[in-house]
């Protein structure tokens, strides 16, 4: 009984495959330019992979599963993503960062920390510069950069620099934790941003005067100080960075944040590129902030710190904002209601 099924079933079997061979094309039925009747050619262009790679930023199959993702079989811009990341953003992200602390270091040793000068140092009358609002937004968006800074630049340098010096279990607890920061520092960093612009974007629109000042060297290579309002072209052209660069980092930020919600694998690894790219040239660019604002210029920290300046200093700097500061009131600055110390302006 065993042998007669086995008899029937290799028989079904052998009258399939005679079927099959009967259907399917002989090399007799092939046209003479290589085609079968169903217009396929196995040689041709349309199943070579590199011609398909050309074709398609993607090649996918079907799914019946809702993740739809799940149905790409081959990315090929993910090699070229895969090239930029591993390859090519190290360089480039070290040349930036390595390349602006080589010419700050150069130009501290020829240009030195530039001096309060005319009308002298600490004249001992203060003005009041920036509030306390505005230290507040300032020193949150700058708290959040730093760290934001650091995170993101271990997502790039981390695995190569920081692991083989404190070994793959420390790192993986730190770069856990610099993921963590980098999530969630975003939300105040993006706020500072929005604050600045609101309460600083009049006083950074462009104007003639501030070509003036570009032209004259900015009082930073030459000697003496052009005139310039509440900020001068060089603050402007931070300030325009910081509303710029941080909005563009937002935007990538908030995309990669909640992938594929609006783009496909495709547009993530774009928005990566753009957001690590920016990264890197706003780090750079804010380096350069930092050293003017600290080291770079004697009495320039103070305005941040304590929101206070000189002013000898302000004078100096700023020599426009101080008249209007004068003309506007006798009672105080720009800013708040009430004196800020007795020996404000324009009490000279
Ligand atoms: C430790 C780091 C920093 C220091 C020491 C610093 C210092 C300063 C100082 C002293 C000023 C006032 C200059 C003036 O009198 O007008 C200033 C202004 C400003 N800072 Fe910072 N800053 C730092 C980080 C940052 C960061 C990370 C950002 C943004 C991402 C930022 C954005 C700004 C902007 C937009 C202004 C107004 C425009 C200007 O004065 O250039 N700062 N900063």
């Amino acid at each position: 009984m065993a042998r007669v099924s086995g008899l029937v079933r290799t028989g079904i079997v052998a009258l399939s495959l005679w079927a099959a061979g009967a259907l399917a094309p002989s090399s007799a039925q092939m046209t003479k330019d290589g085609l079968n009747p169903t217009g396929a050619n196995p040689t041709a262009n349309s199943v070579n992979e590199e011609f398909l790679f050309k074709q398609e930023p993607k090649i996918g199959g079907r799914v019946s599963i809702p993740d739809q993702k799940s149905a790409n079989l081959i990315q090929p811009q993910g090699r070229e993503y895969r090239a930029f990341r591993e390859d090519y953003l190290p360089w480039i992200g070290g040349i930036a960062v390595l390349g602006i602390l080589g010419l700050l270091a150069t130009f501290f040793l020829l240009r030195g920390r530039i001096p309060l000068d005319d009308p002298g140092p600490d004249t001992g009358k203060k003005i009041l510069r920036f509030n306390s609002f505005e230290r507040f937004a300032h020193w949150m968006t700058a708290t959040c950069f730093i760290i934001l800074s650091l995170s993101g630049l271990n997502y790039i340098f981390g695995k190569r620099l920081l692991m083989p010096l404190i070994g793959p279990e420390a790192f993986g607890a730190l770069a856990q934790w610099a993921k963590y920061a980098h999530l969630y520092l975003a939300w105040p960093f993006m706020l500072g941003i929005a604050i600045m612009l609101v309460v600083w974007v009049r006083d950074n629109i462009p104007e003639k005067l501030d070509w003036e000042w570009i032209k004259a060297g900015g009082g930073l290579v030459g000697r003496g100080h052009p005139h310039a309002r509440r900020f001068n072209a060089g603050q402007k052209v931070v300030f325009w960075m910081v509303v710029g660069f941080g909005a563009a980092m937002s935007v990538t930020g908030l995309v990669m944040m909640f992938p594929f919600s609006v783009t496909d694998i495709n547009g993530m690894q774009v928005t990566q590129v753009i957001h690590s790219l920016i990264g890197v040239v706003f780090i750079a660019g804010i380096l350069a902030h930092i050293y003017i604002g600290s080291i770079g210029m004697e009495g320039a920290y103070d305005a941040m710190g304590s929101g206070k300046v000189d002013l000898g200093w302000a004078k100096s700097h700023h020599d426009l904002w101080v008249e209007e500061q004068q003309a506007k009131t006798a009672s105080g600055p720009q800013v708040g209601k009430r004196p800020v110390s007795p020996h404000q302006v324009p009490a000279e």
